[in-house]
């Protein structure tokens, strides 16, 4: 299924719009949805409060996430351009795997 289709539950509804001092820390079991929410939280950043993509990075421990987020951040951020008519770059964003983004920017 691709991310268009599915709605967070109130878990990670809480955890996208955490908008608190303290940092945001997230532990749950393999496969219950932290990478959706890491996803539905960076496009919330994103539109929602119209932070720059280039303000963000972006990092997972498996090039299959990074692949996921990837992707699903092409295809949100194109869903909402459609609505918006802003344009999402994301070629300044460190999106990808922890090493793939330290060899980027250390
Ligand atoms: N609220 C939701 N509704 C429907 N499907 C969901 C929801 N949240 C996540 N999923 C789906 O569940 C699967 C696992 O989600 P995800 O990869 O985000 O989990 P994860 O916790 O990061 O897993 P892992 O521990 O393997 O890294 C994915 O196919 C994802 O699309
Ligand atoms: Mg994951």
């Amino acid at each position: 299924m691709g991310p268009e289709g599915i709605k967070p539950n109130e878990d990670q509804k809480a955890a996208i719009l955490y908008n608190g001092k303290a940092p945001l820390f997230i532990t749950a079991v393999p496969g219950s949805g932290k990478t959706r929410v890491l996803l539905w939280r960076t496009v919330h950043l994103i539109v929602g409060k119209r932070i720059s993509p280039d303000w963000i990075f972006l990092s997972t421990f498996t090039e299959k996430a990074a692949h996921q987020l990837k992707e699903g951040l092409k295809e949100l951020l194109g869903s909402a351009a459609n609505f918006t008519g802003e344009k999402y770059d994301l070629a300044r964003m460190y999106v990808g795997t922890i090493h793939s983004n330290c060899r980027g920017v250390c």
